[in-house]
C-alpha cells in the first residue's frame, strides 16, 4: 500500500496514530493536575516500563495536558552524564522568566529570580555565563549552601511560591529518570517533599525503567509513600487490536483478525514493536485489507531492520564481558533467571560477577524483577543475543562439570 498513507509510527516518542491501553494512566494524568489546579493535594507518579513500552509518549502527553491547563511545564531527560542541576536550570529559568513576563510586579517571582541567582552561584555549573545570565542580585542565606539537598529543596519551593503568585502552577517531567545518580535524585526527592509540606502547586511526573521503584526507595525511604509507580507494559490483545485497527480504519484500510493475532503474536504487545510491525505490513499489503502473508512478508524485514539498529545501538555500547554476560542470560531461556544461575552457566562465581551485573544495571540494559531476580530491559533482547552471537559456547559446555547438551543455548 502507498507507504505516504502509512500512518504507523515507530521511533522513540513518536506520538503513536492511537494511543491505545493509556487511559487509566492518562485519567490519573489528568485528575493529578486538576487537583493541583485546585490547590489540593495530588501523589506525584513516577510510571516504569520496560524499553519502547511508550513512556516518552505518556509524558508528551501529560506535558500537552499541562498545557492546556495552564501549567508552567519544565521538562527534562535525563543523562548518566549530566547533572540533575545542569538540566533543571535552563528550564526553571525559562520558567521564571516567562512568570515575571506574565503580570504586574509580583514579588514572589522576583523572589524566585533571586533565588536561582543563588542557586546558580553555590552549584558550579557548565554553561556559559550568558547562556544563563540573570539580571537580579541574588538572595542571600537561601539555596547558596552548595548542598544540593537543601538548595534545590529552596529553589523548587521558591518557583512553586512564584507560581502560585500568578495562579500558576509547575509540573516538572523527566523523563528517563533512572539515570540520575543517587544523590540528585534523593535531592529531588527532597524537594518535592519540601514542595508537598509546602502546599505549593508543584507536581513531579516521570517515567523510567522498572528498577526506579527500588532506587526511589534507597534514595530516601519515604519515597514510596510520596509517588505512585505505575506499571507500563505490553497491551493487552484487545488494546493491540486497537492500537493496529483505528489507524487503518480512519483510511478506508482493514486488518484480517489472522493479521491481527500474527502480529500480536510476534510483538506480544509491545508497542514499539505493533509499530514496527504495522509499519511494514502495511507497505507489503496490496489493496485495502492488510492479511496474514503481508505480516508474514513483514516479518523478515522488520527483524533485520530491528538487528541493525534498535538492538544492534544497545549490543555496541557493551564490552565484550557484558555481552558475554548476557548471552549466558540468553542461553537460560527465561522472562527472569537468577545471578547465580548465570554464574553456573559462565563457570565461575555469583559474587565475581556481582559489578558486573550492577554496571548492567546502571546501564539500563537489565533489571531485577523480584529479590535475585534479572531480567532484560529491552523487550525481546535475548533473542537477538542468539542471533547476534550464535556460536557462543558457555564455558560449562566445553568442560567437565556440565555437558554441552545440559545448558540450552
Ligand atoms: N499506547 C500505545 N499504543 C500504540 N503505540 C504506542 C503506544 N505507546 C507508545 N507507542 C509507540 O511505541 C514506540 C515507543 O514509544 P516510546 O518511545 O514512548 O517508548 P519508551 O517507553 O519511552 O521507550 P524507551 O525506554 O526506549 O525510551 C513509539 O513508536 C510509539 O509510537
Ligand atoms: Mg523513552
Amino acid at each position: 500500500m502507498d507507504p505516504l498513507r502509512n500512518p504507523y509510527a515507530p521511533g522513540a516518542g513518536t506520538p503513536p496514530p492511537e494511543l491505545s491501553g493509556r487511559h487509566d494512566l492518562l485519567e490519573q494524568t489528568r485528575i493529578a493536575l486538576g487537583r493541583i489546579r485546585l490547590r489540593r493535594h495530588a501523589k506525584s507518579f513516577i510510571a516504569v516500563g520496560l524499553r519502547g513500552v511508550g513512556k516518552t509518549v505518556l509524558l508528551r502527553e501529560a506535558v500537552r495536558l499541562a498545557r492546556a491547563d495552564g501549567f508552567q511545564v519544565c521538562f527534562i531527560e535525563a543523562h548518566e552524564h549530566k547533572r540533575l542541576a545542569e538540566l533543571l536550570v535552563p528550564s526553571l529559568r525559562a520558567v521564571l522568566l516567562d512568570l515575571d513576563r506574565l503580570g504586574r510586579l509580583s514579588a514572589d517571582v522576583k523572589r524566585g529570580l533571586r533565588v536561582l541567582k543563588s542557586f546558580l552561584s553555590s552549584i558550579k555549573l557548565t554553561y556559559g555565563d550568558a547562556e544563563l545570565a540573570l539580571d537580579i542580585d541574588p538572595e542571600p542565606g537561601v539555596a547558596d549552601t552548595g548542598d544540593l539537598d537543601i538548595d534545590l529543596a529552596d529553589l523548587l519551593s521558591a518557583v512553586g511560591r512564584a507560581a502560585a503568585a500568578r495562579d500558576s502552577q509547575i509540573v516538572v517531567i523527566v523523563d528517563e529518570l533512572q539515570y540520575l545518580n543517587a544523590r540528585d535524585f534523593g535531592s529531588l526527592i527532597m524537594a518535592m517533599h519540601r514542595c508537598v509540606q509546602e502546599q505549593l502547586p508543584v507536581l513531579l511526573i516521570a517515567a523510567g525503567l522498572p528498577h526506579l521503584v527500588g532506587l526511589a526507595g534507597q534514595a530516601k525511604s519515604y519515597a514510596e509513600r510520596m509517588f505512585d509507580f505505575p506499571e507500563l507494559g505490553a497491551l493487552s490483545r484487545t488494546d493491540s487490536d486497537r492500537a493496529l485497527l483505528a489507524p487503518a480504519q480512519a483510511q478506508d484500510v482493514d486488518i484480517t483478525p489472522e493479521a491481527l493475532g500474527e502480529i500480536y503474536e510476534t510483538t506480544r504487545g509491545y508497542p514499539y514493536f505493533l509499530q514496527e510491525w504495522a509499519y511494514h505490513a502495511w507497505n507489503c499489503a496490496d489493496g485495502s485489507v492488510i492479511d496474514r502473508a503481508d505480516v508474514v512478508a513483514a516479518a523478515k524485514k522488520v527483524e533485520r531492520q530491528l538487528d541493525a539498529s534498535f538492538f544492534r545501538v544497545r549490543f555496541d555500547r557493551l564490552t565484550h564481558r557484558e555481552k558475554t554476560y548476557l548471552r549466558a542470560m540468553a542461553s537460560l531461556r527465561g522472562p527472569s533467571v537468577t545471578a547465580s544461575e548465570i554464574a553456573f552457566v559462565l563457570g565461575t562465581k555469583t559474587q565475581s560477577l556481582a559489578p558486573m551485573r550492577g554496571g548492567l544495571i546502571t546501564k539500563g540494559m537489565i533489571y531485577a524483577p523480584n529479590r535475585g531476580g534479572t531480567a532484560f530491559t529491552v523487550p525481546m533482547f535475548d533473542d537477538y543475543l542468539r542471533r547476534a552471537m550464535p556460536d557462543w559456547v558457555p564455558p560449562t559446555a566445553k568442560g567437565d562439570p556440565v555437558s554441552k547438551s545440559e545448558v540450552a543455548i
